[in-house]
């Protein structure tokens, strides 16, 4: 069995300063797909189901060239992959790392508030969705600032820390493949209440487990893999 475990890490640069540059919740992502992506399965759902795979907030693009990188190295993953953000300057940038990892107009960006531009032919399609949305609660200063700076859309996930988490969940589900094996992997912050955080995910139809925790300086942070149970 072939594993991806020793695969190298993309090259990234990013001069825009109003994009997130990658941090430790993006190698939590990136850190777990190696482990559990082999030359069959990704996270145990067989490659040759996968046919569309979105980077979600995808800002410098890492997570979506990772993706790429494993495609080019294993002929069984042969997905269409997508990246999209809200920001225009994430996905210049996104782009530019694409071209910087030796892949030319290979990954399909999309620049939207969550779902809210993606094309209707999109529904239904995604059998992986990656998201490491903004976790954290909203600062006094920016409650008492009616603007968010563009910088704020890295880490701002509203009042609780999660209402853009759960506002993607309500759209994603338009655009998940139900009809075949699916998950959607995202992280949240012990900063929020992960407790209330984990009633609306089931809620909202969602199997949910949180399959990795780990604490970096002032919080844990914790990735979830959502299955859709009801549409
Ligand atoms: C924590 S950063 C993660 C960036 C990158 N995926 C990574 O792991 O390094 C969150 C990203 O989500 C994007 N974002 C925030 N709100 C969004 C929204 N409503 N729709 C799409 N993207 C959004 C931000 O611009 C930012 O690039």
């Amino acid at each position: 069995m072939i594993t991806f475990y020793f695969i190298t890490d993309p090259l990234i640069e990013c001069d825009h300063e109003k994009v997130y540059y990658p941090s430790q919740d993006s190698f939590l992502l990136i850190e777990y797909f190696k482990k559990k992506i082999n030359d069959n399965y990704f996270d145990g759902i067989e490659l040759s189901e996968i046919e569309n795979v979105l980077d979600l907030g995808t800002g410098t693009g890492i997570i979506a060239i990772f993706l790429q990188l494993i495609k080019s190295q294993n002929q069984n993953f042969n997905p269409r992959i997508f990246a999209s953000d809200i920001l225009e300057d994430a996905i210049t940038c996104a782009k530019e790392n694409e071209m910087l990892n030796n892949f030319n107009n290979e990954i399909i960006f999309l620049q939207s508030d969550l779902f809210k531009s993606f094309p209707d032919k999109l529904k239904s399609s995604f059998n992986i969705i990656i998201f490491n949305p903004p976790y954290l609660p909203s600062s006094e200063y920016i409650k008492n600032r009616k603007n968010k700076q563009l910088i704020d859309y890295s880490w701002d996930g509203g009042l609780k820390g999660f209402e853009i988490l759960i506002q993607f969940l309500k759209e994603a589900k338009e655009f998940l493949n139900l009809g075949k094996e699916h998950y959607i992997y995202c992280l949240s912050s012990s900063r929020t209440i992960i407790e209330d955080l984990s009633k609306k995910i089931m809620k909202l139809g969602y199997n949910n487990e949180i399959i990795e925790k780990k604490h970096y300086f002032f919080e844990d942070i914790f990735l979830h893999r959502l299955k859709c149970l009801k549409s």
